[in-house]
């Protein structure tokens, strides 16, 4: 199922946030309203968060009602750095509004012009996402042999993508190849992306799948029940380093203390070649987030938490990366 569709102007997508005790559709109007759901994480997951950017600028360029070039271009840039704002670590967000904004800078040609590009383009990357993670589907189902199960963290899914996933598609592919796949996915605290998401794509494919909580990763490596780690990536350095939900380096690094594969599916959208691992902004939430629980407050009065939403795992601890141009080492990055 596609996550986000342009449709007869406004953007529809699925608010992530509800799931899975409500399945509910928003219609988005305007590119502040898409700035919105992605901050509040009604629309989440790196490539997802790209697409639904630049489906933002489209529908800008769709409702301009001016007949000038330099305004529409004006009124564009306004909305890119609104929607830029909005969270800081996933580098599609700035690849999908900078890819948008070259092509409107780029098509000769007045207003209406300017619009067809602007949308055109948003639609074409949409398109790419699905073809691009079905590739990397292909390409990762053959690292997976049958009876593997899969350890995954977050929600590397149809979710977090315009379709198929990331990691997911891996392991769906590998499934439609007919080789028996089971899944550990981690809760990833305090979002739930895992426990709320990941299982609920996985039991609507028939795929099994066994929930634990964060800090049985260890339990689970220790007592040999993982044979491999899939996860997505929110931005990859040209040195290899992989930012991804927090909770990633601590798979990774429980993953090498057990010899087991340690496998990041990552579309090149994801890939941030310029960036040096010191600059890297990772987001902090609000810490509201880690003391409470489903709405719930769960620490005493004036306790103090943190809420970084992603960390940064070393290239050391990863095996190989599953991307649309095939497998490639770390080093093979840059
Ligand atoms: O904060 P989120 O839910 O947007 O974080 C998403 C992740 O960390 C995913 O692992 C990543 O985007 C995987 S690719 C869909």
């Amino acid at each position: 199922m596609r996550t986000i569709r342009l449709e007869k102007g406004v953007v529809i997508t699925i608010d992530q946030s509800r799931l899975p005790m409500k399945l509910v559709f928003l219609k988005l109007k305007n590119y502040k309203q898409v700035a919105v759901a992605i901050k509040e994480m009604k629309i989440r997951g790196a490539p997802l968060i790209g697409v639904a950017a630049a489906f933002g600028l489209a529908l800008t360029a769709l409702h301009s009602k001016t007949m000038l070039r330099a305004q529409l271009i004006y009124e564009l840039e306004q909305a890119a750095e609104t929607l830029r704002s909005t969270r800081p670590t996933a580098v599609n967000l700035s690849w999908a509004l900078d890819r948008v904004m070259r092509r409107t800078y780029k098509t000769k040609g007045g207003v209406n012009e300017v619009k067809r590009a602007v949308i055109n383009e948003a639609l074409k990357m949409a398109e790419e996402d699905v073809q691009t993670n079905l590739t990397i589907g292909r390409n990762g189902a053959q690292l997976l042999v049958d009876g593997d199960v899969v350890l995954t963290h977050c929600n590397p899914g149809s979710f977090g993508t315009v379709e198929h996933g990331t990691a997911l598609s891996v392991i769906r592919v590998a499934v439609q190849n007919r080789k028996r796949i089971k899944v550990i996915a981690t809760e990833t605290r305090p979002q739930l992306q895992g426990a709320r998401l990941t299982t609920f794509e996985l039991k609507q494919d028939g795929i099994p799948v066994t929930l634990i909580t964060d800090s049985m990763v260890g339990y689970v490596m220790a007592n040999h029940m993982v044979d491999k780690v899939v996860v997505g990536a929110d931005r990859v350095l040209r040195t290899g380093y992989v930012i991804n939900k927090i909770g990633t380096y601590t798979i990774a690094v429980l993953a090498k203390a057990h010899n087991i594969p340690f496998l990041v599916a990552t579309p090149f959208s994801t890939i941030d070649l310029k960036t040096k691992v010191a600059d890297v902004v990772i987001e902090q939430r609000d810490p509201n987030e880690v003391l409470t629980f489903l709405g719930q407050r769960v620490a005493p009065p004036t306790t103090l938490a943190l809420n970084p939403a992603f960390d940064i795992t070393p290239p050391e601890y990863v095996t190989a990366f599953i991307t649309e141009k095939g497998i490639l080492s770390p080093s093979e990055i840059s």
